[in-house]
């Protein structure tokens, strides 16, 4: 199987610097790594640009703003569209909705999750700005495992990131996503095989 490709499929509901990391570091290192769909719950998103310019399909998730988790006819239907791509792995990069059932269970173990903080600290919304007010001295990221909790999964990898003295929420914002954008692809490299 090590010359397999990994199929992926990607959730996003923001600009997608994450997932521009991950192609960028595909094509740097010809990682043995296929994007088969890109959904998200945003229409606007930039991820969906980014999949579309790479002629990646994509697919949109058409759900009420205010719900933190998907109703259950509409995640029923993005799970017959990801099983229809049917991906090896399911990457959330910058998804802004709790997974459930009947996604969680279609995928066991194969569904990950970049978080802007060194989880277990600072869990949910905003981790950047929770570790700023916290006066810590650092921070970082971590992928994981995605489970039916907050951002409580087994985690698979993790980079530090200090804050400064002079640091903002957004420039240390800025700072963790650089470390973001290392340590994804990195992650997701090592399930294709990739070192
Ligand atoms: C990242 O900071 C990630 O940690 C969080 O959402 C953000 C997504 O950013 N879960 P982008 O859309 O990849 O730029």
């Amino acid at each position: 199987m090590l010359n397999a490709m990994l199929k992926i499929a990607v959730l996003g509901s923001g600009k997608g610097s994450n997932f521009a990391a991950l192609l960028r570091a595909i094509a740097r290192d010809s990682l043995p790594i296929e994007t088969v769909l890109v959904a998200s719950d945003n229409a606007e998103a930039g991820i969906l640009a980014l999949a579309r310019g790479a002629g990646i399909p994509t697919y949109i998730v058409e759900e009420e703003k205010y719900r933190t988790k998907l109703s259950p006819e509409v995640e029923t239907a993005l799970v017959e569209r990801l099983a229809q791509a049917s991906p090896d792995l399911v990457v959330l990069a910058g998804y802004m909705r709790m997974i459930k059932s009947p996604l969680l269970e279609k995928f066991p173990r194969r569904i990950i999750n970049i978080h802007p903080s060194l989880l277990p600290a600072f869990p949910g919304l905003e981790a950047w700005k929770q570790a700023h007010e916290a006066g810590v001295s650092e921070t970082g990221c971590t992928v994981h495992y995605v489970d039916a909790g907050m951002d409580t999964g087994e985690i698979i990898a993790q980079e530090c990131v200090p804050i400064l003295p002079d640091d903002t929420p957004a420039t240390l914002h800025a700072r963790i996503q650089e470390a973001e954008h290392r340590l994804l692809p990195a992650v997701v490299g090592r399930f294709a095989g990739g070192g």
